[in-house]
């Protein structure tokens, strides 16, 4: 298929080499075109293919890497069982707009002796980062290699690993890196799971399972528009919808801050409902924002 959409080419340039991105990204710049950056691991599904589009019609060139990050996974297993298709994935990343791919090998990306880590404190520890140690540190590591090799960009995360985003708009801030985040809805499936390259995985009993997920998660949101303000009775309400279905295991259903990640007590201004639970051996997560009107604050003096 030809396409003029995509800064006009008609193919993507598939780069391999970090020094050579950097180059080609800093010559565009010099010429006055902006660039979207799109960081993935692949197995692109809607979700990636959504955060593409809006970077094609806000940037000049759109850069999708494509890169399965070893030092974010928890288990050896887990890295190996990743789908990988770079075929599948390029045509994907093209389609939807992406002008340049860049695919490093690890080699690339962690050369034989490589040792610097980033650290992005308090944030990594919790939720996600209290069930995956050691996530957190990769996903900042290869994020902060990337902005570098990127540079001056927008770039572009879902809201769906909401604790990723608002890990990486941390370290953007405190390391004082060029680079703007785009935060984008989460894109979900008819009953409202959320799409992730992880749900392939599911057998068809626990997919039909997982829409409990969304489901919980709405019924907070209602419970939080209908005037409740205790963090504790919503969070037993995601909880008790959880434990009614036998094919999850919950990890934590929670109500936090958006800002900060705190668990207030009484809820306030912006939050965030979060949920993890495990199907079979396959672990999802998924989070909505809910805004507590000021007004008519049950509970509170
Ligand atoms: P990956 O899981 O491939 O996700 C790449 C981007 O797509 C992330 O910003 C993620 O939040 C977004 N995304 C995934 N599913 C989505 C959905 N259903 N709706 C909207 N956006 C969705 O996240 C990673 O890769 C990695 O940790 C990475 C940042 C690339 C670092 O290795």
């Amino acid at each position: 298929m030809t396409t003029t959409s995509n800064a006009g080419v008609i193919a993507p340039e598939i780069i391999e080499g970090a020094e050579e991105l950097s180059s080609v990204l800093e010559a565009a710049r010099m010429r006055g075109a902006t660039i979207g950056f799109i960081p993935t691991m692949g197995a692109l599904h809607q979700g990636h293919t959504s955060l593409i589009g809006r970077a094609r019609a806000e940037c000049y060139h759109v850069v999708v890497s494509i890169f399965v990050n070893p030092t974010q996974f928890n288990s050896q297993n887990d890295f190996d069982k990743y789908p990988r298709d770079i075929d599948f994935d390029i045509e994907t990343a093209f389609e939807a707009g992406a002008d340049y791919i860049f695919v490093p090998s690890v080699q690339e990306m962690y050369p034989k002796d490589s040792a610097s880590k980033v650290v992005v404190p308090n944030i990594s520890s919790i939720f996600e980062g209290e069930s995956r140690p050691g996530h957190f540190e990769g996903v900042a590591t290869i994020v902060t290699k990337l902005f570098s090799i990127v540079g001056r960009c927008k770039a572009y995360f879902g809201e769906k690993d909401f604790q990723q985003l608002q890990l990486v708009r941390r370290l953007v801030a405190d390391l004082h890196l060029p680079i703007e985040i785009i935060a984008c809805p989460t894109v979900r499936e008819e009953d409202g799971l959320a799409l992730s390259s992880r749900n392939q995985r599911l057998s068809l009993d626990e997919r039909y399972a997982a829409g409990i997920l969304f489901h919980a998660l709405t019924q907070g949101r209602i419970l939080i528009e209908q005037g409740e303000r205790s963090r504790q009775v919503i969070e037993a309400k995601m909880q008790e919808i959880l434990s009614n279905e036998p094919m999850a295991t919950l990890d934590y259903a929670s109500v936090i801050s958006a800002d900060n990640f705190l668990q207030l007590d009484t809820l306030a201004g912006e939050v965030r409902l979060l949920i993890a639970a495990n199907f079979g051996d396959v672990r999802l997560i998924d989070n909505i924002g809910v805004t507590v009107p000021m007004e008519n604050q049950k509970g509170q003096q």
